[in-house]
């Protein structure tokens, strides 16, 4: 069966909205809705009426060219007040071997949750990404399995409830009612890494405009997730800074002419630039534009860099190494960069994958994570019709068990 379903990527440059349906591995986009973003600082919200007009303005649209409405939304977060980090359970079954059911692996979950929680967090996601059954691991689902004691690895993504509620608000005042919130990372892996990728270990870095966002999935899980307050805005105000223009005027210079690789510009080349505050025009060394582009890219790459050594997993990436998604990758140059930066691992450009229907419209690394968001979306509602499944497995069990206690 399919399922309609709707991704909202409130980016800090562009707010996004993905109708789309899933039909196994095709992503069929059926409505797409965008507006500039005008409320969002390094991810956070900072006006909020601002913020409600783009989600409106994006909604709408994305209705209009799916040609039917819509009432509510998976909605990704992304911002400094997100804090992700791993946490470990373990409890004790029995002496002896028993059935592992999905009641012991609830509980297992819980105390790797307890262990790690503080105040003041909304816990947006609990992935449990490896169990251990005495000792053996990674078991990707323990229940039915036969143990006297039970460990899970869990990756823990939580957000400050401000930001959470702020961003729960927007979207409700927008009329449209929020389903889950995801971290953008996570949504942004579904939609452009392949299943391979996320077994053998791999880091997906999203560099947006006011955000970069890191995520390493292995095992099939993410185990690893982090947001850094820099992106490709940032790289446009140096160069408005530096060279006296206007931020406009930058965005576009950067997009049209800019390179992370300034080596490989001619050293003459130059382009013409309006001078902030007057109507003349002046013209600059591209080289020198691209050497400010590149010196930001360092800040950004040296933070990335950091991040993968301290996650724990750096070893497990020789394989398939980096994909890097979001606008800023599509800066010229920036695989070639990435590669010599990080000691040569593999490096490609994710964009999404397997699409369907108005595919051409959101071919780009900047749809990462709004087509990622109607995947994690499908996926979630054939996750909840399996939950379902298993209470019922459990019912069935239980009667079973009592007819067999009156038997004796
Ligand atoms: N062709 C291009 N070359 C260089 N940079 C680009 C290009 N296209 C877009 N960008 C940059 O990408 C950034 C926007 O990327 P994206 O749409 O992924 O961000 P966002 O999702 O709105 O923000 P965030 O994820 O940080 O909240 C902007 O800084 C923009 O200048
Ligand atoms: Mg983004």
């Amino acid at each position: 069966m399919e399922e309609i379903v709707v991704g909202l990527d409130v980016g800090t440059t562009k707010v996004c909205a993905l109708i789309g349906e899933v039909k196994g591995e095709v992503v069929n986009i059926l409505g797409v809705g965008e507006a500039p973003s005008k409320g969002l600082r390094k991810g956070v919200i900072v006006d909020l009426d601002a913020t409600v007009k783009s989600i409106e303005h994006a909604i709408v649209e994305a209705e209009k060219s799916a040609d039917r409405e819509i009432s509510e939304v998976y909605v990704g977060i992304a911002s400094s007040y997100i804090k992700s980090f791993n946490s470990h359970g373990a409890i004790t079954l029995a002496a002896e071997p028993i059935e592992i059911t999905v009641q012991d692996r609830d509980k297992v979950i819980e105390t790797a949750k307890g262990a790690a929680l503080m105040q003041n967090v909304e816990v947006i996601h609990v992935i449990p990404w490896q169990y251990k059954v005495d000792g053996q691991s990674q078991i990707k689902d323990p229940v039915g399995m036969y143990g006297s004691r039970l460990e899970v690895d869990v990756h823990i993504v939580t957000a400050a409830v401000s930001a959470v509620k702020n961003l729960i608000k927007a979207v409700d005042q927008a009329g449209i009612a929020v389903t889950d919130i995801v971290l953008q990372p996570i949504a942004s892996g579904e939609a452009v890494l392949t299943e391979d990728e996320k077994d053998f270990g791999v880091a997906l870095i999203d560099i947006g405009g006011g955000t970069t966002d890191i995520s390493i999935f292995y095992q099939g899980s993410v185990v690893y997730s982090k947001v850094i307050p820099l992106g490709g805005s940032h790289i446009t105000s140096d160069i408005a800074i530096i060279f006296r223009t206007l931020m406009k005027e930058a965005e576009m210079i950067k997009k049209k002419y800019g390179s992370v690789l300034p080596n490989e510009v001619p050293e003459d080349e130059e382009i013409e630039m309006r001078i902030a505050g007057s109507d003349e025009v002046k013209k600059v060394k591209l080289r020198e534009v691209c050497e400010v582009i590149r010196e930001r890219m360092i800040d950004i790459f040296t933070r990335v860099d950091a991040s993968l050594k301290e996650s724990g997993f750096y070893d497990k990436l020789n394989a398939t190494g980096i994909v890097l998604t979001g606008g800023t990758s599509l800066l010229r140059g920036s695989v070639r960069m990435a590669e010599e930066f990080f000691g040569g691992l593999p490096v490609r450009i994710g964009k999404p994958r397997n699409l369907g229907g108005l595919a051409e419209r959101v071919d780009s690394p900047i749809y990462a994570t709004a087509v990622g968001l109607l995947r994690y979306g499908a996926k979630h509602i054939s996750a909840v019709s399996s939950t379902e499944k298993d209470w019922l497995a459990y019912i069935v069990d239980r009667i079973r068990e009592f007819f067999k206690s009156i038997k004796i």
